[in-house]
């Protein structure tokens, strides 16, 4: 099966220009300049004479960009007495028609299991329901001297980083000489560890003091929060990175301090990267303010004030910010979210967000003029793909790559709504905003699963992603 993309503008994150874009089977065979007389020239041109294409998209005014990479998602993560409510099949249906085309969700040792164990419960959750591509990162609950041995397995099988916490006491926080003997270990294996920055024993002790004075709705769980507990810990596995020669990748970076460890951190030549995510740069603790209802805006770190938001872009504009994932970690509102009423400690933490990202990013940042588109496609694609072992496969629109394509209208404009999304969640955190820029068509693989709204996937079609160890030489 070939088909041929026309008229478009490929936008990768080093350029764009006119081009028409082969695909042969799963992977794009030919990117091909158009003429000034509007044939077609180079790789392209030869490329076609002979069988033609079976099929064309035209996609005049549009964009052609590669498939977003997703490389923070919680399909169906217990928390709290309770499970993440997307399925992978759900969840990578939804990130489908979000543009996203390949994720990268984390399984999760709990304590007293083997990694092994858990990353095989993670595999027979994704394998047979999930509709593109996907990958894993490991959460490490425990690090003993066998789940260490185990950490160059997993990298052997493409599970190339480990994410450990300083959040959560009692859960999944490991102290710094755990943390500081994962990162030695992938000094060794050339691994990259995640890290959950905040100080989570202090934010205990802050929140159970808001509780006993009386505190119990949501907006507790930010107040508790300090950006202060999470600059702290990010400067802190920071420095432990630096002393065990490693990089380091700080997922979920919500604040001014935090982000103000990672650019000290970079500037002084550190291997420090970092994540953001989109309700960091578009929702506030005002969101949080509203009674019970500010549950469905309770995830950690916390939302923040809004003055932390410009600092967040300006991050992403330096590089001091690489990648925006979403942390989808998405519970109900009715019966899940309502589990921490009267004590928001209870309250499961995420948000959902795996169908809004691109979209978010798109309106937010191209047209209000933030980033280039550019710098869209690397943030929301070509950074993931390099940084996580995908790199000439996914996040790049070239010959040799998978097929992962979206045919990008800039100019069509919906209105986010849980009444229209496909998350398998009942609230959205960005109910009624309107945004510019949706997905037309979208192909894994060289198969078209989402075309003008409507699903032509399958569940299971979706790959495991077996990636590449980056070690340092991601710089
Ligand atoms: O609130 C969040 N972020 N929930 C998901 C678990 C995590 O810490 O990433
Ligand atoms: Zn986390
Ligand atoms: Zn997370």
């Amino acid at each position: 099966m070939r088909t041929l993309i026309t008229n478009g503008t490929v936008v990768n994150a080093d350029g764009s220009y006119q081009a028409d874009v082969l695909i042969d089977g799963e992977t794009i065979a030919a990117v091909g300049a158009v003429g000034p007389g509007g044939g077609l020239v180079g790789s392209l041109a030869s490329a076609l004479t002979g069988s033609g294409a079976d099929r064309r998209i035209d996609a005049i005014g549009k964009y052609v960009i590669p498939g977003a990479i997703d490389a923070h998602t919680h399909m169906e993560l217990p928390f709290g007495g309770t499970f993440a409510k997307d399925t992978f099949e759900t969840g990578t249906r939804a990130a489908a028609f979000g543009g996203t085309t390949t994720i990268i969700d984390f399984a999760v040792q709990s304590r007293g299991s083997t990694l092994r164990e858990g990353l095989d419960i993670w595999h027979a959750k994704a394998q047979g329901n999930a509709v593109i591509d996907y990958g894993f990162h490991m959460i490490m609950s425990d690090v003993t001297d066998d789940s260490l041995a185990e950490m160059d397995l997993l990298v052997g099988e493409g599970v190339t980083d480990f994410k450990l916490f300083t959040a959560y006491p009692g859960v999944f926080l490991s102290d710094d000489g755990a943390i500081y003997r994962a990162m030695q270990r992938t000094a060794k294996n050339g691994g990259l560890i995640l890290m959950h920055a905040e100080n989570g024993l202090v934010i205990d002790i802050v929140a159970a003091d808001l509780v006993a004075a009386g505190t119990t709705d949501p907006i507790g769980h930010g107040m508790a929060r300090y950006a202060i507990f999470e600059g702290e810990a990010t400067n802190r596995v920071i420095r432990l990175a630096e002393a065990a020669g490693v990089p380091v990748y700080i997922v979920h970076l919500s604040s001014r301090d935090a982000l103000d460890a990672v650019r000290e951190a970079r500037d002084r030549g550190a291997n420090a990267f970092a994540e953001t995510c989109p309700q960091y740069l578009f929702l506030s603790l005002d969101d949080m303010g509203d009674g019970f209802n500010g549950a469905k805006f309770v995830c950690s770190p916390p939302l923040r004030t809004s003055d932390h938001q410009d600092e967040l872009w300006n991050g992403l504009v330096k590089d001091d910010l690489q990648v925006v994932s979403t942390d989808h970690c998405p519970f109900d509102f009715e019966g899940q979210k309502e589990l921490g009423r009267g004590d928001f400690r209870k309250i499961p933490n995420g948000l959902p967000a795996v169908e809004d990202r691109l979209d978010l990013m798109h309106d937010g940042g191209v047209v209000g003029g933030r980033i280039s588109k550019e710098r869209w496609v690397e943030i929301c694609s070509a950074a993931p793909a390099r940084l996580f072992g995908l790199a000439g496969h996914k996040g790049v629109v070239a010959p040799g790559a998978d097929a992962d394509l979206v045919v990008y209208d800039p100019n069509r404009k919906h209105t986010i709504s849980a009444a229209t999304h496909h998350m398998n969640v009942d609230y959205s955190c960005y109910e009624g905003r309107e945004v510019t820029g949706g997905s037309d068509i979208v192909l894994s693989r060289g198969e078209v699963i989402v075309e003008d709204g409507e699903w032509k996937g399958t569940a299971g079609r979706g790959r495991y992603l077996r990636r590449t160890a980056t070690g340092g030489a991601i710089r």
